[in-house]
């Protein structure tokens, strides 16, 4: 049994991996050789990368793959995508391709607005309360002055704070709850520091409001955090084209195929087991923008799931209809992204991607990210509604287990042809390669 170990972030990088390798790997020489392997040569990219997070022992690569040919109002882009699912990049480059001949993709920011709260517990008159926050919102605004300095030259800042009772759901707690406007940053730091600024001024003031009693004055600051959830910042993404332009397939009608895609949505919006999954392919295009243009996927993943149940069930983020003989299939999601802050002016892949994107304002981005997911998920749903999607599927999985297997360049084009006329299984596979070695 492995004992604890005291000091452990004290270690040096060396040091870390030899404890690890001789508590949980059995000194083995192989493991270390695979961390140290992700080693970067360039010391100061190495460096960069160690500092990113703590404890540091290695890299963790996933692959970069390019999507190109979305054309998005009216502009050309080609999509940045860190993700390590095959079938994913070659999914969004093929409905980029099918929607840019018709017209390509429309995105439009709905609002902008970020959300932060202070939850506090106060134990008296919620109407003193109520006059007391707004006697006070003037010395909260003046008191982070310091930090939305900056932001309010660039646009942006505190746009209101509001009181708001919950004490039907639990006794004696309330929230400021803020709205902020962050411009092209996502605004984390920004929003977090302000509210616990916000939180020590709520505190100081309530001691010494005259009008509270001892236990309205006891007002109990409890944590002061910003809202992944958010609602109020949101991206339209459509495409549209008349019905019998739809299909590709000599076999189905534009009409079949509109009548059938409309359906498997259709059962995503009232069948949370299908929702789930089919946004998760919505997401498939999504949190690979997000990562490769170094936002917080968890962040994002959060509040769209939240938006998605909003009403209460869990249902398909996506939406089609047939109007006038026109398809029309579109989203609305929750994404607060940022192009300046955070990762982006440090990481160099992240730099790169938005160098890739053209340097897009925050509002871009997110008309981009959502179009990335809109692409992915007709892609998934036409495969479903068609070929069945394990086709395109295996036909790249394929290639990940001729790679674990050491196929030589050779083996693999020989497999490619073969497989072209066979069904890919694991096993199939396996022992078509086997075959062929011996
Ligand atoms: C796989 O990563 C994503 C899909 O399952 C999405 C879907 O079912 O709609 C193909």
């Amino acid at each position: 049994m492995t004992k604890p170990v005291n000091g452990f972030s004290k270690l040096n990088k060396e040091e870390k991996i030899n404890w690890l390798a001789k508590n949980y790997l059995n000194n083995n020489d192989a493991a270390i050789s695979v961390l140290k392997q992700y080693w970067n040569e360039d010391q100061e990219l190495q460096k960069l990368h160690d500092e990113f997070i703590e404890n540091t022992v290695s890299n963790f690569y996933l692959p970069l793959g390019l999507a190109p040919n979305f054309l998005i109002n009216g502009k050309y882009h080609v999509l940045p995508m860190a993700i390590e699912e095959s079938s994913v990049v070659a999914a969004a480059s093929k409905a980029a391709k099918f929607w840019g001949e018709r017209g390509g993709f429309k995105a439009t920011v709905l609002n902008t607005k970020k959300i932060g709260q202070v939850h506090f517990l106060f134990q008296g008159d919620p109407s003193k309360l109520d006059v007391f926050v707004t006697n006070i919102k003037p010395k909260l605004k003046e008191a982070v002055k310091p930090i939305t300095r900056n932001m309010e030259k660039r646009g942006g800042g505190i746009l209101d704070i509001s009181l708001i009772n919950k004490t039907d759901k639990l006794e004696n707690y309330y929230q400021l709850f803020v709205n902020f406007d962050t411009r092209d940053s996502m605004g984390a730091n920004f929003i977090n520091s302000c509210l616990e600024k916000f939180a020590e001024v709520l505190q100081e003031e309530a001691n010494k409001n005259e009008d509270f009693t001892k236990e309205e004055k006891d007002l109990k600051v409890i944590m002061s955090i910003l809202s992944n959830y958010v609602p109020e910042c949101t991206v339209k993404a459509e495409v549209s084209c008349p019905v019998d332009k739809l299909s590709e397939d000599p076999n189905m009608s534009g009409k079949e195929f509109a009548e059938k895609f409309i359906q498997a949505v259709r059962i995503a919006e009232i069948e949370p087991y299908r929702a789930v999954t089919h946004n998760k392919g919505v997401m498939n295009g999504i949190d690979a923008v997000v990562l490769a243009t170094g936002n917080d996927f968890r962040a994002v993943e959060a509040g769209v799931h939240a938006y998605a149940s909003r009403n209460g069930d869990y249902t398909s983020l996506t939406h089609a209809k047939i109007e006038d003989g026109i398809f029309k299939f579109w989203m609305e999601i929750p994404l607060a992204l940022g192009t300046v802050g955070g990762l982006t002016s440090l990481h160099p892949l992240v730099k790169l991607a938005l160098d890739i994107l053209q340097r897009p304002t925050a509002n871009e981005l997110m008309e981009i990210t959502a179009v990335a997911g809109l692409a992915q998920n007709f892609a998934a749903l036409r495969s479903l509604i068609t070929t069945g999607i394990q086709q395109g599927h295996m036909k790249m999985h394929l290639m990940n287990i001729l790679n674990q297997n050491k196929a030589t360049e050779i083996e693999k084009e020989e497999m490619v042809e073969y497989f072209t006329h066979h069904t890919i299984t694991h096993s199939s596979v396996i022992e078509q390669l086997e075959k062929m070695r011996s």
